[in-house]
């Protein structure tokens, strides 16, 4: 669905984004991975126009980006931006309805999309009337949010879509995130520094440094095939969490005792916080089945 080649932009002398290429199908989410400054923000509005390109090309749909006007390639691509960029002198209502007052809707159109979405957002009705920096953080990302689905654009593309809000809150929200029907059908790419987040939210991960992609895979092939040092040592200080938690049962199935009742889809993690009570086998049954998998997965 989304196709990046060899794209590249500098500012002068530096090289913001180096020979960048991947391909994101439908209905994937593809996390952009890295440290600040390494490239993610200049890579994702270069897919949306905001930035030309100094060269490289990108195709959405199998057309090139570069043949579309740029206002109407915007208007079919939803866009949550770093820092929630909302209008400070709009309301929350105006904002929301910018994409849609664009494309021309009529009121009782946009009032209706409105209310079933900030109902999806779990935003309360009477904040439509009031301005952004009345809202919490919290509130902010999800009007940003609210504003990207307006018109329903089967792509998103998303900058550190939860970027300003605290461990906790952020947990939360990737929860609800995750079972947002809005989102399931989309194709997104979404920029995060936070390890945790893009293991939990990408079908796959594309990490980058200085520019450049590292690696791009699942979550599992980061881990246990990393593609050099930087990759293990970007991921090192979570690593037991994001083992145990993007290993499934499935994964481990050969290596456990009892198979039969098995959840494949159940996390090593969940098993594990569960082994005690009801669990298809005990901790150290767990650990030596997860044991056998790396080894065989390393190997
Ligand atoms: N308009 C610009 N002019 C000059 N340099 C720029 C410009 N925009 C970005 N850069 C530089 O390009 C590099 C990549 O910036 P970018 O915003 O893409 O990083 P990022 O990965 O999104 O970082 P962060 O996580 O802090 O948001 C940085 O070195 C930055 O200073
Ligand atoms: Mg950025």
């Amino acid at each position: 669905m989304i196709k990046v080649e060899n794209l590249s932009k500098y500012f002068g002398e530096i090289r913001a984004v180096d020979e960048v290429s991947f391909e994101v199908a439908e209905g994937e989410n593809l996390v952009l991975l890295g440290t600040s400054g390494c490239g993610k923000t200049t890579t994702l509005k270069m897919i949306n126009r905001l930035i030309e390109p100094t060269s490289g090309s990108v195709f959405i749909n199998d057309q090139n980006i570069m043949d579309q006007q740029p206002e109407s390639l915007r208007l079919g691509i939803g866009y949550v931006l770093q820092n929630t960029g909302l209008f400070p002198h709009y309301t929350i209502e105006e904002n929301i309805a910018v994409v849609p007052q664009l494309l021309g809707w009529d009121h009782a159109r946009i009032k209706e999309r409105t209310q079933q979405l900030i109902g999806k957002l779990h935003l309360d009705a009477s904040l439509l009337k009031v301005y952004p920096a009345q809202l919490s953080g919290g509130q902010q990302q999800r009007v940003g949010l609210a504003r990207a689905l307006m018109a329903d654009p089967p792509t998103l593309l998303m900058d550190e879509p939860f970027g300003a809000l605290d461990n906790v809150t952020r947990a939360g929200i990737r929860k609800e995130f995750l079972q947002l029907d809005e989102l399931t059908r989309k194709t997104i790419i979404m920029v995060t520094h936070d390890v945790q987040e893009a293991f939990e939210l990408g079908d796959r991960i594309c990490l980058m440094d200085k520019g450049r992609v590292v690696q791009i895979g699942t979550p599992k092939e980061l881990l246990f095939q990393p593609a050099d040092q930087f990759v293990s040592t970007f991921l090192q200080s979570d690593r037991l969490q994001l083992e145990f938690r993007s290993v499934t049962l499935n994964d481990i199935r050969e290596h456990l005792p009892k198979t039969d009742t098995v959840n494949k889809d159940q996390s090593l993690w969940s098993a594990m916080e569960s082994a005690d009570k009801d669990g298809v086998a005990d901790l150290s049954q767990l650990m030596n089945a997860f044991n056998q998998y790396q080894t065989k997965i390393k190997a």
